[in-house]
Formats: C-alpha cells, sequence, structure tokens
C-alpha cells in the first residue's frame, strides 16, 4: 500500500476517534462513542498491518484474540467499583508499550551503518522515557487502589528535590541520547530511569488523589505514544496519541478544579498523610461533641411520602452496594405520589469521573433529573428532603467551614440547606479521606443505618405501604 493511500486511510480512525470522544462526553450516547472508537481502531490496526508488508495474518489475528480477549474478559468481570484500577493497568499497558516499542526501534535501527537521524532518535529517547514513567506510575496507582500496597502517601524529607534531580538527569540522558550518543545501553537506563521516577512520583500521592495521577499519567501515556507515531512516521499514533494527551490533562484539570486543588497540590501535597493535629484535629473541630440521631425506614419512609421536594444524593456508598436500581424504583414511587424529584450530582463523588453518571444511567434515570453541583446547589433551600446514598467527603460542610480540614475549599453539595437531610450509610466509618462529618452531627440530619440497598429496599416498601 503505498504511503498515500495509507495516510488517508487513517483518516477514517482518526475521524472516528474524535467523534468516539464526543459521543463520551454524554451518558446517553458513551456506549456508542465506544463502538465507534473500537470499530476506527480496527482499520487503523489493519492498514498499519497492511502498510508493514501485512506478514503473517494469523500473527494478527493472534495477537488480536489474545488482547481483545483479555480486554473484553476484564471489562465484563470488573466491578464498577474496581473501575479505577482497571483504568491505570489498560493506561500502564499503553505506556509500557511506547518504551518497549523505543528500545525495540533502537534495536533495529543501530546495527551499523545504521544511526537513526536526529528527530527519530529524540523521539525515541523521549517516548522510552515517558513511557515508561508512564507504565510504573500506572502500576504503583493498580496497587494502590487494588490495596496491594497502602494507600497513605509514603514520604520522606527531601523526597521532591530528589525526584526533581532524578528527572532532570533522566531528561540529560535523552537529550544525550538525542544528542548523538546512540548506545541501547543509554536508552535501557532512561527507561529504567523513567521506570524508578513513576515509581516515587506516584508512592507519595495519597489513595484519595489517584483517579486524578491516572488522568495525569493517561495524559503521559497519549504523549509517549505520539512522540512514538513520529519515531515509526505514523499519523495515526500522532493524532490518537495527542487526543488522549490532551483529553487526559483537560480532565486532569476538570477533577483538580472539583476538589479545588492545585495540580502541584494533587502532586506533591502528599493529600491524605497523617499529620500530628492534622485531619484528626480537623475532624474533632467540626463535630463539636454534637449527637447523631438515627431514624427507622418507617420514619423516613413517612417523611418522604409526605414531602414536595425530594433530592437524592448518591456517592461512593451507592456503588458498593449497587442500589442505582433500588433507588430509581423508590423515585418512581415517591413520583406516583406526587414528590418531585432529583438527583445531585458532585463531579467526584465516587471513585471515577462519571461515577455517579454511568450507575444511574444504568437504572435509565432520566437525565433531566440529574442535577450538576452547579445547578442543585440553589435547589437544596427549596427541598423537604435530602437523601443522602452513601456519600460523604462530598456533602462535608468542613470544606465550607472549617479552615483546619484536609478538605477545606473543595466545593461540596450544600445538602444542609434542605429542610431535613437523611444519610444512608452502614456506620460512622470516615469516607475516602478519612476524616470525619460534622454534617452527621447536625440536628437537621437523621441517620438510616445499613446497606444502602437494604435501607432503600425498606423505604420502598414503606412508602408503597403508606
Ligand atoms: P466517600 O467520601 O468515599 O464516602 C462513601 C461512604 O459510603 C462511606 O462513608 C461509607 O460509609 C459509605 N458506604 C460504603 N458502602 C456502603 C454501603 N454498602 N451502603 C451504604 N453506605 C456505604 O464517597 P463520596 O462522598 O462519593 O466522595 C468521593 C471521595 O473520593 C472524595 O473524597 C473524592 O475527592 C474522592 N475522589 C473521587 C474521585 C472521582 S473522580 N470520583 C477522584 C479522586 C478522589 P460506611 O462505611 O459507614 O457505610
Amino acid at each position: 500500500m503505498s504511503t498515500h493511500l495509507g495516510n488517508l486511510l487513517y483518516l477514517i480512525p482518526i475521524v472516528t476517534f474524535i467523534l468516539a470522544l464526543r459521543y463520551l462526553s454524554n451518558p446517553a450516547r458513551a456506549r456508542r462513542g465506544n463502538q465507534i472508537g473500537a470499530a476506527g481502531m480496527l482499520v487503523a490496526i489493519v492498514v498499519t498491518w497492511i502498510k508493514a508488508g501485512a506478514g503473517s495474518w494469523w500473527a494478527l489475528v493472534i495477537a488480536m484474540l489474545i488482547g481483545g480477549g483479555f480486554g473484553a474478559f476484564a471489562a465484563r468481570k470488573v466491578r464498577m467499583t474496581a473501575m479505577p484500577q482497571m483504568v491505570a493497568l489498560f493506561n500502564g499497558v499503553g505506556g509500557g508499550a511506547a518504551a518497549l516499542i523505543a528500545l525495540a526501534e533502537l534495536h533495529r535501527i543501530l546495527p551499523p551503518p545504521g544511526r537513526p537521524e536526529f528527530d527519530v532518535s529524540t523521539a525515541i529517547a523521549f517516548s522510552g522515557l515517558i513511557g515508561a514513567i508512564s507504565f510504573a506510575g500506572s502500576m504503583v496507582a493498580f496497587a494502590k487502589l487494588q490495596e496491594l500496597i497502602g494507600g497513605r502517601p509514603l514520604t520522606y524529607p527531601g523526597q521532591n528535590i530528589a525526584n526533581i534531580v532524578l528527572l532532570v538527569v533522566l531528561v540529560a540522558l535523552a537529550g544525550a541520547l538525542s544528542g548523538g550518543v546512540q548506545d541501547q545501553w543509554l536508552l535501557w537506563a532512561v527507561v529504567g530511569g523513567g521506570a524508578l521516577f513513576g515509581v516515587l512520583f506516584v508512592l507519595p500521592i495519597g489513595g484519595a488523589d489517584m483517579p486524578v495521577v491516572i488522568s495525569l499519567l493517561n495524559a503521559f501515556t497519549g504523549l509517549a505514544v505520539a512522540i512514538g507515531g513520529f519515531e515509526l512516521h505514523n499519523n495515526v499514533l500522532i493524532v490518537s496519541g495527542m487526543l488522549v494527551g490532551a483529553s487526559g490533562t483537560l480532565l486532569t484539570m476538570l477533577m483538580g478544579k472539583a476538589m479545588n486543588r492545585s495540580i502541584g497540590n494533587l502532586l506533591f501535597g502528599a493529600f491524605g498523610k497523617i499529620q500530628d493535629g492534622g485531619p484528626a484535629a480537623a475532624a474533632a473541630a467540626g463535630t463539636d461533641g454534637g449527637t447523631v440521631r438515627s431514624a427507622s425506614a418507617e420514619d423516613v419512609a413517612v417523611m418522604l411520602a409526605y414531602a414536595h421536594k425530594v433530592v437524592f444524593v448518591p456517592g461512593y456508598g451507592l456503588a458498593v452496594a449497587q442500589a442505582q436500581h433500588d433507588v430509581r424504583q423508590l423515585a418512581d414511587l415517591l413520583e406516583a405520589k406526587g414528590v418531585e424529584v432529583s438527583y445531585a450530582i458532585h463531579p467526584v463523588a465516587g471513585r471515577m469521573p462519571g461515577h455517579m453518571n454511568v450507575l444511574l444511567a444504568e437504572a435509565n434515570v432520566p437525565y433531566p433529573q440529574l442535577k450538576e453541583m452547579d445547578d442543585a446547589n440553589p435547589e437544596f433551600s427549596r427541598t423537604d428532603v435530602a437523601v443522602v446514598v452513601g456519600a460523604n467527603d462530598v456533602v462535608n460542610p468542613d470544606a465550607r467551614n472549617n479552615q483546619g480540614s484536609p478538605i477545606y475549599g473543595m466545593p461540596i453539595l450544600n445538602v444542609d440547606d434542605a429542610q431535613t437531610v437523611v444519610v444512608l450509610k452502614r456506620s460512622m466509618n470516615p469516607g475516602f479521606a478519612g476524616i470525619e462529618n460534622p454534617l452527621f452531627y447536625n440536628p437537621k440530619t437523621v441517620m438510616l443505618f445499613g446497606d444502602a440497598k437494604e435501607s432503600i429496599t425498606k423505604l420502598a416498601a414503606d412508602v408503597k405501604s403508606l
């Protein structure tokens, strides 16, 4: 296949990738977006195979069956709550592939009289470095989220300086590679050092910030792949790598904004580290020695059935309990009684971007009932009952009021503006940030203790009988 025809055919996957991103930005069309992207990827693989001389088609089919089979199996098996670590794993594999391609490409070119051009050797050096950082960092993120290693930040004095020195040395070595010192051992050193940097870079970051780190590493993988495109003179790699790089960067910035934290604070602030007088003191400051009121499902059902307006506020516990279908059924019963129902969605509720949207979409909750934080907050003052289903940090008023709190400044859902707040959770345990929540001690709040699915089922039965 001629280069021109190949590049022309590459326009198909390029357009489908852009369309896929467009569709993925809306939960109603996300599935279609995935299908369009997958179809584009198939075209990209086949065109690349033909361009490269179409060796054994069997080899291609077998490789695709192994990779595709593993992907399909993992996607079917993974629990919704384990999705962030799966994304970390898949992202790491992408970064690792970019690093391996860099090693293989130099190995292929170098035998005398081979000598890569400046642009190719630069691409090899930097795709190897960035790909290795992304691979190793993603594996640490995976291990933290999977609780193979502790989620708390691991810090030591001078850590940031040591990391910066290592990075400067690695960039200098990569610079030497692109400048003409074309030894394979040097590339191995860059890739190995990059992997070490990836580990040291992610270890000090707390588990709560892992999804943000994964999104940043996703941007790194995109960049490594795009640079790999220059190394292999492959346009579809350049464009798709940059799409991943740009969307990963945007997502990182959006998540930082939703938590009201700068990227520097997220990456170097060791959020979640236990400090003397830190979170514990902040928690104590928030509770003010108040008491916790717990209610029965019957009492809460009466409140709900006679309310004018009820807002459900889902959080990570909804995903753990898999209570989305039950919440929808309860909402239907309330609507049949003339209650106005909506859902308030915090951008970082759950453990991954869009987590709550995905769960509620699964239960076919009508999209107009889903209110983003900025639209939901003004509504709470005219809400009779806010039902917090397994959410904790995203409704913690300390983020608004307590300057000593580690989550101070994070925008939250102001459920305490509602007339009554009902909190469904199993215990007084804290949420992901590991801090206490004064909302539970607010005189307006009643707690309905128990697994969210069981509590919602009881509530639905009681509402039905009223
Ligand atoms: P969390 O603060 O993690 O709280 C979840 C609550 O759900 C827990 O307090 C837990 O209490 C309860 N729960 C767990 N299983 C339950 C079950 N089966 N039934 C009922 N309740 C259950 O959740 P959130 O409010 O959604 O906040 C998300 C946190 O993750 C934030 O700190 C956010 O910054 C962080 N984070 C999120 C993201 C993204 S992108 N979503 C990214 C990075 C960090 P019990 O154990 O007492 O039941």
